[in-house]
């Protein structure tokens, strides 16, 4: 059809038609644009009417918070509600001064988020690790919180609940020992900055899961909103599902064949009471990948983010392929491998100190 009217209409009288309708696209769309941005009501009825382009993210929050409720009943593992009030327990035990009562409007719900996980201890669904910080914890919330009506009854029941295996340290606000000074000096560590490059190009040597796994230990130590910890690292090293995962992000085209190993950072919406939070998957993600990158560099091994795009359809892709449910959403990508010394690396000028620093 198109060929057809090139053929009986002059490209004279074609081309301004065409930059005529652009540009009458152009003004509509600002006019629309100016409008939406005049109210939050006009927003939503923008994204209501004409885009889809948060329908998922609406229902990855709404998903997260029926999953969040969920768990609080039945948590299999890890729960989040225990760690995020676990973490403001910790915070008042080391509040200067130290009040002689707080928490009381959440205490009852960390006792039996506690309680609900110790029962689940012998199903081996239970965190350990998670348990032990919890009691410690909350053993010495109730040791040296004063008398009060809720917090008594709650005493009481936490002394006759299962005994947790003593550690030598307790799990509990402590003292740093800043006698000894930082074993890394600036110096090594503006090395190591300036060594980690976005690499691309990697030699075809597997990559040992134990590797993954001492840079992963270091992702652990990463800070997180309430210590929650919302995300996972999905490592793929077979080769089929690497080309598979590494196909699908727009920005790895022409190299994302050589990836030896690709990682999806999931972000769980899970985590969150509320879509107040629905953003620090990213940011606690990204902090944790940082930490990640820098130290696969320290054990030879290089890798290169690769961003997600928030499309619908790539969104499908990847949620089909991982099987993901609606809450669990790609952060970033991150590609692992031994770099190849014939590889070049992007200059990337860094912008300087005064573009990137104002104070006050
Ligand atoms: C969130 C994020 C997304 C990125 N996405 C891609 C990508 O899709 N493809 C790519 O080749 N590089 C990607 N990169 C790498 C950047 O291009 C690179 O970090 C930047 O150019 C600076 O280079 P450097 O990492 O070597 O300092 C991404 C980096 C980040 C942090």
């Amino acid at each position: 059809m198109k060929k057809f009217i090139k053929l009986i209409i002059p490209s004279s009288i074609i081309e301004p038609t065409i930059r005529t309708v652009r540009g009458f696209q152009t003004s509509l769309l600002y006019a629309f644009l100016r409008l939406a941005t005049k109210s939050q009501f006009l927003s939503s009825l923008y994204y209501a009417l004409f885009s889809n382009a948060f329908a998922r993210e609406h229902r990855g929050c709404i998903y997260g918070q029926l999953k969040y409720l969920e768990d609080c009943e039945n948590a299999q593992g890890s729960q989040y509600l225990l760690r995020r009030n676990v973490h403001r327990l910790e915070k008042g035990l080391l509040m200067r001064p130290r009040r002689n009562l707080f928490a009381t409007d959440y205490i009852t719900e960390t006792f039996r988020g506690y309680e609900q996980a110790l029962a689940k201890q012998s199903t081996c669904a239970a965190d350990v690790g998670e348990i032990g910080w919890a009691h410690d914890v909350l053993s010495q919330y109730f040791t040296i919180v004063s008398s009060h009506p809720v917090v008594d009854g709650l005493r009481d029941q936490f002394s006759t609940l299962k005994q947790i295996e003593q550690v030598e340290l307790p799990r509990i606000p402590y003292k740093r020992n800043l006698n000894e000074p930082c074993s890394v000096d600036y110096d090594d560590f503006l090395k190591l900055s300036y060594r980690r490059r976005s690499v691309r190009w990697y030699l075809q040597k597997p990559v040992s899961r134990n590797l993954i796994d001492q840079a992963i230990t270091i992702a652990a130590l990463s800070p997180s909103a309430c210590n929650r910890q919302p995300f996972e690292f999905r490592i793929f090293d077979d080769p089929e599902m690497v080309k598979k995962v590494a196909s699908i992000p727009i920005g790895t085209k022409g190299f994302s064949d050589n990836f030896p190993v690709i990682i999806v950072v999931v972000g769980k919406l899970r985590a969150y009471f509320s879509e107040r939070d629905r953003h620090v998957i990213y940011i606690d993600g990204s902090l944790a990948s940082m930490s990640f990158m820098l130290a696969l560099e320290t054990l030879g091994l290089s890798s290169c983010p690769i961003n997600w795009p928030d499309m619908e359809s790539k969104e499908k892709e990847m949620s089909a392929l991982l099987g993901l449910e609606f809450d669990e959403r790609p952060i970033m990508l991150i590609s692992v491998g031994y770099p190849d010394p014939d590889g070049m690396v992007a200059y990337s000028h860094k912008k300087s100190l005064e573009q990137l620093r104002r104070y006050n």
